[in-house]
């Protein structure tokens, strides 16, 4: 299937157009008296849309029935500044009516060694399977500046085929230990959303758009659903070099 790419005027029409995606599929599953699963990525890009799902949102999407896990996070605290669960309950989770039960984070502050074989054990039990991977409803997903997605980067592109539910990375410059979905995990959603904003991407995904040789080495062009849908959700300024 092609991926869909959706541009919008401003970062923040993005975002809105990733929360009503978010809402569409929670009502559908809810209709359908199926949980909705979702996992988030973190960075700086999405707060905007925390910020949306905790106030304009806030009554749009049946919370109760929303199951929250996390794409990557850093080997860090939940206190730290650095933290994706943390930034997503201070920004959106601590704002809106959803059960604790319902929301499933990766325990940065837990040794890598056992949290990896933990959180892939607790998605294993708490989401429908493809095999042994859980497959997400839907997958949020960044993109750095050097093309990585999730927690895998450039150097570390065998992350891609792990037949592990979840791995262990490492931040090619600060060294910082990470817990990331596999590629393999990911590309068992039954849809994959990039939500991607500024001009500093710009060049990444008209290089990944035009499917261009030397792309392959960033991992974000390496993400293909299994089945799934794959979109884009971009700002112009991300779009300006697409024709
Ligand atoms: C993380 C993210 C990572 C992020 C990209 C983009 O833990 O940092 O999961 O994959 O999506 O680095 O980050 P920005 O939105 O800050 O550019």
């Amino acid at each position: 299937m092609e991926p869909q790419f959706n541009v919008f005027g401003t970062p923040r029409e993005a975002a809105r157009g990733v929360a009503r995606r978010i809402a569409e599929k929670a009502l559908v599953a809810k209709a359908e008296g199926a949980p909705f699963h979702l996992a988030i990525s973190g960075g700086k890009t999405p707060e905007i849309l925390f910020e949306l799902l905790a106030f304009d949102f806030q009554d749009a999407i049946p919370w109760a029935n929303v199951h929250i896990s996390w794409v990557d996070e850093r080997c860090v605290p939940e206190t730290s500044i650095e933290s994706n669960v943390g930034n997503a309950r201070r920004l959106w989770l601590s704002k809106i009516n959803i059960p604790e039960s319902n929301i499933h984070p990766i325990q940065g502050g837990l040794k890598p060694e056992y949290e990896v074989t933990r959180y892939g054990c607790d998605l294993a039990a708490l989401l429908p399977r493809s095999g042994k991977y859980p497959v997400f409803d839907l997958i949020l997903l960044g993109m750095g500046d050097d093309g990585h997605t999730a927690s895998i980067f450039p150097n570390q592109t065998d992350l891609l085929f792990s037949e592990n539910v979840c791995d262990i990375a490492e931040h090619p410059v600060s060294g910082q230990k990470r817990i990331t979905l596999s590629g393999i995990t990911i590309n068992k959603a039954k849809e994959i959303a990039f939500f991607v904003t500024g001009r500093k991407k710009a060049h990444l995904i008209k290089q990944i758009c035009d499917r261009v040789p030397e792309a392959l080495e960033y991992p974000a062009a390496r993400i293909e659903p299994e089945n799934g849908r794959l979109s884009w959700f971009i700002d112009q300024e991300a779009a300006h070099l697409l024709t």
